[in-house]
């Protein structure tokens, strides 16, 4: 169990890319760190401030099940919703019904049971940031599912902040990383059809692109900025703040 005096985090999709390095980020200045995904995360597992549970975000009842078993606490400091999927890029037209669910289920659903355990188990939270998309706001073509997944996510994070004025919430995009999620996306062909795709591939191996200890760094910054600067509920991109 976390002992008192350290800050305590839950941070979900630990296992790669920009979760697994905030939980290192948070290690590294002595938070207690709470984890999840499905694959275990080889570099934090040993570590005795690192509690870590293997939870399918896909599938409800493992969601519901593995958060009890998580968290042995009756306060955070601090949530980071950030698991995530991409699905299919490409067009609405094209994308199946099948796979718009999935990432519904991982990008948005999960992310109420988990809101909603604290709620009912009466864990108090400071602070939640639910990790959302450019695609939540553009429209911009190809983002299908994600970008529907991360535009309700807003809007699940502003009707949340309704109601619960003990904890401060934002929809936060987090700019570029260079994380497994980009492996995927750049490795699209070119296409007139996607303007953006293009031009996040020639973001990569640039500064507007960074990996994802830098881009944690960053972020984790901005988060403790928040409560102070931004409305609780409200959708923020990173590269909007100072
Ligand atoms: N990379 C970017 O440029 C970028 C830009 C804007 C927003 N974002 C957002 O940033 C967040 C992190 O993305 P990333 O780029 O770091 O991607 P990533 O490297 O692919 O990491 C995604 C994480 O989510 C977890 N995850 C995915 N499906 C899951 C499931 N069914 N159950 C449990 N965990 C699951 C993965 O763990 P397992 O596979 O082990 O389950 C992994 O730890 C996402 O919300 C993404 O939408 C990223």
């Amino acid at each position: 169990m976390a002992d008192s005096t350290r800050r305590r985090v839950l941070i979900t999709g630990v296992s790669s890319g920009l979760g697994e390095a905030l939980a290192t980020y948070y290690l590294q200045r002595g938070w207690y760190v709470y984890g999840l995904s499905r694959r275990v995360p080889k570099g934090l597992i040993d570590d005795e401030n690192f509690r870590f549970v293997s939870v399918d975000l896909s599938a409800f009842e493992s969601v519901v099940l593995g958060i009890r078993e998580l968290i042995d606490v009756k306060s955070l400091d601090l949530v980071i919703l950030n698991a995530g999927i991409l699905g299919s890029f490409g067009d609405m037209v094209d994308a199946s019904l099948e796979t718009l669910h999935e990432v519904m289920d991982v990008n948005l659903w999960s992310n109420k049971l988990i809101i909603d355990f604290f709620v009912q188990e009466e864990i108090a939270v400071q602070q939640i940031v639910a990790i959302s998309s450019g695609a939540s706001t553009s429209g911009a073509r190809g983002w299908n599912g994600y970008g529907i997944s991360k535009a309700a996510l807003n809007m699940m994070i502003k009707l949340y902040a309704a109601e619960l004025p003990d904890t401060h919430f934002t929809a936060l995009a987090p700019g570029l990383i260079d994380s497994p999620m980009q492996e995927d996306l750049c490795s699209q062909d070119n296409s007139p059809h996607y303007p953006t795709l293009n031009r996040i591939k020639s973001s990569r191996n640039t500064d507007a692109m960074p990996q994802p200890d830098k881009a944690a760094k960053t972020i984790a910054q901005r988060i403790s900025n928040l409560p102070e600067t931004v409305k609780s509920g409200e959708f923020m991109d990173i590269r909007k703040m100072k």
